[in-house]
């Protein structure tokens, strides 16, 4: 009887391993209003949860799969990496990606756990390799006479929010690791939260969905794209996995957005 019992056991720890390799890739159409002509069709491609994974199914180079979607603009919302060993590989990955509008990144849980040495490395090793942490920061990007803001909020026991200048009509995308922060980012103006941190709860059971949820929201927000408080929120299942290096049907995945103007319609996946 226990060798029946270690077996399936076994068997669950290689079909966990397994689906933690599958990646995928969700498309959604998102709707932002106030989003100019000329940045009609933006594509966002929105990674989150490495914990320092750079490559995909058997050894795939991640970077390959983010630049076969030819994002505009890459947003990474925490837990890039679980340990400084990871720093390197994961900035190298980042700087191999060269979207036009550049790469946006804040930290996640993971990040504040590493010793500040280790920290400022991190953030030194992303800055040479062209990506801009937003920690409690604003940029804007503009394509043609199209202006898009980007905001962000870093884990920290009290996080700051940044400090978001007049916009008139310009749209404004928020990234943050945990979701439940959307509740103050929404308010101060993102038409479109970005997030992760949740894994899309890692271990999922068919038709119930994820066991441990790990954000306020519960299972319905653990992943995926709905609208909250007139704006529109994703939540990556993210790259990696953290403490378990398992999945079950939770594979996985690069999040790429389209973004349109309010004549669409907007927030279906597709
Ligand atoms: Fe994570």
């Amino acid at each position: 009887m226990l060798i029946w019992v270690a077996l399936a056991a076994a068997l669950c720890v290689m079909a966990g391993r397994h689906a933690a390799e599958m990646l995928s890739t969700p498309r959604y159409r998102v709707t932002l209003p106030g989003l100019h002509g000329d940045l009609e069709g933006l594509r966002l491609a929105h990674l989150s949860d490495l914990h320092g994974r750079v490559t995909t199914r058997w050894g795939r180079d991640l970077a390959g799969a983010v630049k076969a979607l030819e994002p505009d603009v890459v947003a990474v919302t925490g837990d890039l990496v679980s340990r400084p060993s990871q720093i390197e590989a994961v900035a190298e990955m980042l700087g191999r990606l060269h979207p036009p509008l550049g790469v946006f990144w804040v930290t996640g849980n993971h990040e504040y756990l590493l010793d500040p040495r280790a920290r400022s490395r991190l953030v030194e090793a992303l800055a040479r390799q062209g990506a801009t942490a937003l920690d409690g920061r604003c940029e804007v990007v503009e394509r043609g006479r199209g202006r898009l803001w980007f905001a962000g909020v870093g884990w920290a026991p009290h996080p700051r929010l940044p400090e978001i200048p007049p916009r008139p009509g310009e749209p404004l995308v928020a990234l943050t690791h945990h979701p439940d922060l959307a509740e103050a980012l929404v308010p101060a103006g993102a038409g479109l939260v970005l997030a992760g941190h949740t894994h899309g709860g890692q271990i999922c059971l068919p038709g119930w969905g994820p066991v441990i949820a790990r954000c306020r929201g519960g299972r319905r927000w653990a992943r995926g794209c709905r609208q909250t408080g007139g704006a529109m929120m994703v939540v990556s299942a993210g790259v990696g996995t953290s403490y378990l290096p398992l999945r079950a049907f939770c594979p996985p995945e690069i999040v790429l957005l389209t973004l349109h103007s309010p004549t669409d319609m907007g927030g279906d996946r597709r």
